[in-house]
Formats: C-alpha cells, sequence, structure tokens
C-alpha cells in the first residue's frame, strides 16, 4: 500500500480558527451527551419570534416514527437571513453578482436586498400566493432567483427549485407532483454565451397534464429576448414588483411549517420532493455555513453551485444570508470565455472562500497550471469539495494549485436529504487526509453497517447510516410519507440509511465510496437509472433497456446504457443519435448517455429481473469480474454483450 500523504492543521490558521481540534472534541461530546443543551444553544443564533422550549423530539423506530425539531418555536426564515442585519449590516453586501458575461456584475447590499424581497413577498400575496402553497422557481443564476426563494419564504410559500438544465417535462412533472400555483422563470438564461429558453420550456411543460393547478408565470426580463406572453396567466416580473411597498410584515411560520421542496433522484420511479423545514434546517445550515468555512464578517464566500440543486439553496442563499455573510452568485461555466474564469473571479472580487464540485476541478486540471498561474489568488483562504468522492489528484492539485499550498480544503459529504453538511473536515481542527471527508459534524453520529446491518467497528467498509437525527434532516417526501419511510428508514431499521458506502479507517476518518444503489452521480448531480431508462423505453423503437454508471475520467461517472430495439428496428448510428438525442430532451442535458449499446437480449434472471451487477462489470471492462452467471435464465446473452463493449 501506497503512504497516504496527510495534512496537519497550520498553526497560523488554527491560531485564529472558529473551532481548534480541543474545540471539536470537546464540542462533539457534548452534542451527542446532551443535544437538548447543544442545540438549544446553537438556535440561538438566530432571531425567534418565539423560541423554542421544545428542542429535539425525534424517533427513528418504526412505531413510533417522528422527526420534529424546535417545534413550538416560531419564526421567519427571510426576516432571519435579511431583517436581521439590517441594523449592523445594511450596507454591507449581501449578493455579488457576476454575470456569463465578465463585463457584468453588480453587488447588492443587505438593504436593498431586503427592500427586493419584500417587494416581490408583496407582489406574491397580491397575485394570491398563501403560506402553505407551492411555487417553482425556474430561473438562471441571477440575483432574482434569491430573491424568489425569500420572497417564499417571507410570505410562508413553499418554494420549488427546479434546475434550469431541467426539460420542460421534468419540470412539468415537478410542477404537477406539487400542485404549485404559480411559476416564477425568465424570458432565457444565458450560461458560456448559449442562450436557454427558460420561458419557451414553462409554455411547454405547462401544455402536459396534471399542471393546471398553474394560474400565473411571472417572468424575469434577463436577456430581453422576444417571449410570448399569454393574458392573463403570464406576468412581467419588473412590472408586478414595480411600486409595491419595500416593507412586508414576515409570516410567522413554526419551526416546524415547511420551507421548499426540492426534487431529487432515487433508485426507483420518479424524482422524490424532499421536504424541508423553518427551523431546524436554517439553524444547521447556517452553523454548518459558520463552522466548516470558519466564516469571518469580513469574508467574500463564492459557491459555484446552482441554486436548482440543495447546495445552492443551504449554501448559496440561505447559510450564507442566515450569518450575514457576501455571496457570490455566479452565471456563467467554469470555461467562459477561457478556463481561467473561476480564477480570474476570485481576483476581481477579492474571494476569500471558494466552494466548488470535483468535476469542476477535473475538467480545469486538464487544461493544465497556466491558466490558473496567470491570477494571483492571494485572496483565498480556505477551498472547499462537494458532491461526490475527490479522488486524490484532484485534491492534491487544488491544494498545491489553485491554494498554493497554504490553504485548507474542506470535502464536505451530504445530501439533499440532509440538508447540510454531515461529514467534513473543520479547517481549524482537522487533519486533512486527500480523499477523505474526515470526521462527523456536531451531533452527527455515522455508523457502518453490513449487508445485514450490523455494526462494525474501528476500521472497516460497508453501508453507512446515521444513527440519529439532526435539525437539517428532510421532514418528508411531499404527498408520500410512506416512501420516506420505506426508502431510508426500512433498510437498517432504526438508522437514516444514506444510499452511500463509506470506509472508517484505523484513525476514525471516513472515506464515501459512492453510492450503492442504482443513483448514478454524473458531474456531481444525482441521477436515477430508472429515470433514464423509462425515458429510454419511452422511445417508440425502443422494446427495453438497462443503465448503470461507468468511469467518466471530468464527469466522475458516465452514463452507459444499454438497449433492445423492437423485433422490426436494425440498429444503426444515425438511431443511436437520435435515442441519445431524445434522451437529452426527455430529462435535460445531464442526462446524456455518454455510451449506448445495443443488446439483443439483456441478462436476466430466471425471475425475470435484470442483472445489474453484470451490465456494470461489462460497463467497466472488467468481463473477467463477472461471477455467476448460472442464474441466469439465458447465459448466452452475456458472451455477444461482453463481445460489443464499447470500453476497452
Ligand atoms: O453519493 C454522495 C455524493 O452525492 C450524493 C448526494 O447528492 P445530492 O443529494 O445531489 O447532494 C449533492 C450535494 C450535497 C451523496 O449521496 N456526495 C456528496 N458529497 C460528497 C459525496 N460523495 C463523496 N464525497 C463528498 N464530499
Amino acid at each position: 500500500m501506497s503512504i497516504q500523504p496527510v495534512y496537519p492543521v497550520d498553526p497560523a490558521f488554527a491560531a485564529h480558527a472558529r473551532i481548534t481540534a480541543a474545540d471539536y472534541t470537546r464540542l462533539y461530546a457534548e452534542s451527542l451527551r446532551d443535544p437538548e443543551g447543544f442545540w438549544r444553544e446553537v438556535a440561538r443564533r438566530l432571531e425567534w419570534m418565539k423560541f423554542p422550549t421544545r428542542i429535539k423530539d425525534t424517533s427513528f423506530a418504526r412505531e413510533d416514527f417522528h422527526i420534529r425539531w424546535y417545534a413550538d418555536g416560531v419564526l421567519n426564515v427571510a426576516a432571519n437571513c435579511l431583517d436581521r442585519h439590517l441594523a449592523t449590516r445594511g450596507d454591507k453586501t449581501a449578493i455579488i453578482f457576476e454575470g456569463d458575461d465578465p463585463a457584468e456584475s453588480r453587488r447588492i447590499s443587505y438593504r436593498e436586498l431586503h427592500a427586493e424581497v419584500c417587494q416581490a413577498a408583496n407582489a406574491l400575496r397580491n397575485l394570491g400566493v398563501r403560506k402553505g402553497d407551492r411555487v417553482a422557481i425556474y430561473l438562471p443564476m441571477i440575483p432574482e432567483a434569491a430573491v424568489a426563494m425569500l420572497a417564499c419564504a417571507r410570505i410562508g410559500a413553499i418554494h420549488s427549485v427546479v434546475f434550469g438544465g431541467f426539460s420542460p417535462d421534468s419540470l412539468a412533472n415537478r410542477i404537477s407532483d406539487a400542485q404549485c400555483k404559480l411559476v416564477i422563470t425568465s424570458d432565457e438564461g444565458v450560461r458560456g454565451g448559449r442562450k436557454i429558453p427558460l420561458k419557451a420550456n414553462v409554455d411547454a411543460a405547462l401544455e402536459r397534464p396534471g399542471t393546471q393547478s398553474v394560474e400565473t408565470v411571472l417572468v424575469v426580463r434577463r436577456t430581453g429576448a422576444a417571449v410570448s406572453m399569454r393574458a392573463p396567466r403570464d406576468r412581467w416580473w419588473h412590472v408586478v414588483c414595480e411600486g409595491q411597498a419595500t416593507q412586508c410584515a414576515p409570516e410567522p411560520m413554526g419551526a416546524e411549517d415547511a420551507l421548499f421542496i426540492l426534487y431529487t433522484s432515487g433508485s426507483t420511479g420518479k424524482p422524490k420532493g424532499v421536504l424541508h423545514s423553518s427551523g431546524g434546517y436554517l439553524v444547521f445550515a447556517s452553523y454548518t455555513h459558520e463552522c466548516i468555512f470558519d466564516l469571518r464578517e469580513d469574508d467574500v464566500y463564492w459557491c459555484t453551485a446552482d441554486v436548482g440543486w440543495v447546495t445552492g439553496h443551504s449554501y448559496i442563499v440561505y447559510g450564507p444570508l442566515a450569518n450575514g455573510a457576501t455571496t457570490l452568485m455566479f452565471e456563467g461555466v467554469p470555461n467562459h470565455p477561457d478556463s481561467s474564469r473561476f480564477w480570474q473571479v476570485i481576483d476581481k472580487h477579492q474571494v476569500t472562500l471558494f466552494y466548488t464540485a470535483p468535476t469542476a476541478i477535473r475538467a480545469l486540471m486538464r487544461e493544465g497550471d497556466e491558466p490558473v498561474k496567470r491570477t494571483s489568488r492571494a485572496s483565498l483562504r480556505l477551498l472547499g469539495s462537494v458532491g461526490e468522492p475527490i479522488n486524490p489528484e484532484a485534491w492534491s492539485w487544488y491544494h498545491r494549485v489553485v491554494g498554493d499550498a497554504r490553504c485548507p480544503i474542506v470535502d464536505t459529504w451530504w445530501q439533499t436529504e440532509t440538508g447540510g453538511i454531515l461529514i467534513s473536515p473543520l479547517p481549524g481542527a482537522s487533519t486533512l487526509k486527500p480523499g477523505s471527508a474526515t470526521r462527523p459534524f456536531f451531533g452527527i453520529q455515522p455508523a457502518i453497517v453490513d449487508a445485514e446491518g450490523g455494526v462494525c467497528d474501528g476500521a472497516c467498509e460497508g453501508n453507512l447510516v446515521i444513527t440519529d437525527s439532526w435539525p437539517g434532516q428532510m421532514r418528508t417526501l411531499w404527498g408520500d410519507h410512506a416512501r420516506f419511510i420505506e426508502t431510508y428508514f426500512s433498510t437498517y431499521p432504526g438508522t437514516y440509511f444514506t444510499g452511500d458506502g463509506a470506509r472508517r479507517d484505523a484513525d476514525g476518518d471516513y472515506w464515501i465510496t459512492g453510492r450503492v444503489d442504482d443513483v448514478l452521480n454524473v458531474s456531481g448531480h444525482r441521477l436515477g437509472t430508472a429515470e433514464v431508462e423509462s425515458a429510454l423505453v419511452a422511445h417508440p423503437h425502443v422494446a427495453e433497456a438497462a443503465v448503470v454508471g461507468c468511469v467518466h475520467d471530468i464527469k466522475g461517472q458516465g452514463i452507459y446504457a444499454y438497449v433492445t430495439l423492437i423485433a422490426e428496428i436494425e440498429p444503426s448510428e444515425a438511431l443511436r443519435k437520435e435515442l441519445i438525442q431524445w434522451v437529452r430532451q426527455e430529462i435535460g442535458p445531464i442526462a446524456t448517455p455518454d455510451y449506448l449499446q445495443w443488446a439483443p437480449a439483456l441478462p436476466k434472471t430466471r425471475s425475470g429481473k435484470i442483472m445489474r451487477r453484470i451490465l456494470r462489470k461489462i460497463a467497466e471492462n472488467a468481463p473477467e469480474q463477472l461471477g455467476d452467471i448460472s442464474t441466469l435464465a439465458d447465459p448466452t446473452v452475456v458472451a455477444g454483450l461482453v463481445e460489443a463493449r464499447l470500453i476497452r
């Protein structure tokens, strides 16, 4: 075994850090010994209309399942992100907007953001949106996305942000599932110089059955492109916001009232609507953000995620704004106009804390050191990684080249379901190991279990579960509480099953090994194999399809599809291209298959179940590891698939 490099805490960093190694040990022990007392104190970081007397009221036991945090507390999330800061930080920059075009950027102070959010909140109220109503947000990375989220939070409407890269069908499914009353979109989006027809996508989505709940579409003018406006449904955002009062009384919300729904992929069926609470979520998002990024008053914080994903919710909008931080929103992509863009933006806005995904790091690493080295990056003091396992080569490049070997890296492990980071180094406390998310955050109790659910101690590898609740945990799946319990709490009863595999080393550090279910992680984006399969079989020429992940240098995981055509159709290059294009249109570009192999038949058990294990091995170019195929109904189909495999 090769010797693994470790990076002890830099004493200079530790000297000014919020949390030192000694603090971590003490606070972690305290958080487990007295969760009530611990999370009561942490909750004081927010401004409550009524401070809770009940703190933790949770049980993962099947017969008594419930998750309630701060249940009798009352607060408003938007007031915590805005009003609370006006006295001391009114003129501080809340949002730095950096456009796709490097010539375009602007700063919005807390006072300005407060006024804009109030106007939008009043506009929504005038349009009949009330507490508990659902609002879909389908916007590019522009400040209006944060304004729209906070305006919903202010009046108690539940937002459902849909990533702007999703197709009209994907958008329609999400609108229909949550029965949204209103949609907020823009004429177009711009990324890497290319236009995305968001309003046209909304128009197409609202043609689909199940979307009649939508009464109003608000359209932000971004590019000025001509779009069809259908009266009385479609209204311009600037017109309805203009003239509204810049004050708006925040709706008093119970801590357990819903803040948002965010759809994410599971191993089966349609995407699931993960529902997050108001109080516990904000306590957890803001506290993790402050501790893990070692936040200081004058930091300029930049997370490159999109608000369409949970990272954008917790660590672009809610965590940073609740903490009164300056958060940067970037509309563009890492390689436009050239692959130096990230580093130029860091210099331009003097970014101190930078948080991105391994897929971006790998793509930029491929461009060499020069695009990085031609920038200064002297403002940086901490780097973060999220979304997928980071390979040690990418970690080392990020550390050495981007961070000039002086910035700690926090490799943060978490999920849409967890609301915030659960396992991560604390920069002033943790010895870093490239590829390891290291230790659990306060109050988080991970365990590693074997296939039968036996908990293993010490150094071992298996499936990752969390044995007790934390405030930021999701509360249910929208409209399907039974599926919530079934998906997360029945595999290993009494624990939350993450769907991830993990290894714990002899020091007690965790290494996430990736999903152990049928969920893919493509460029840090979650995608169910079942979703891609159902898109493929929706094509009239496809009889059957099976999708697995494969190794991809940049994306981490790629999409490998096996397709069986209906009897009278012959495979062709043209059809292969058509099917790949079809999936893009059905789901969105992130679901584009990287490989599509024709399969005269799929390997199945005698009971008709597709043996994905075998298909995975073929896509891994490891036919010698197929294992036992004697249980297949027809073992001969395997040889043909191996022979025709696309990765060698
Ligand atoms: O497999 C894990 C991976 O991303 C999954 C969660 O995806 P999503 O809900 O879209 O949230 C992504 C952003 C939090 C996890 O089940 N994952 C996330 N962060 C890491 C990771 N895998 C390894 N290391 C990480 N730091």
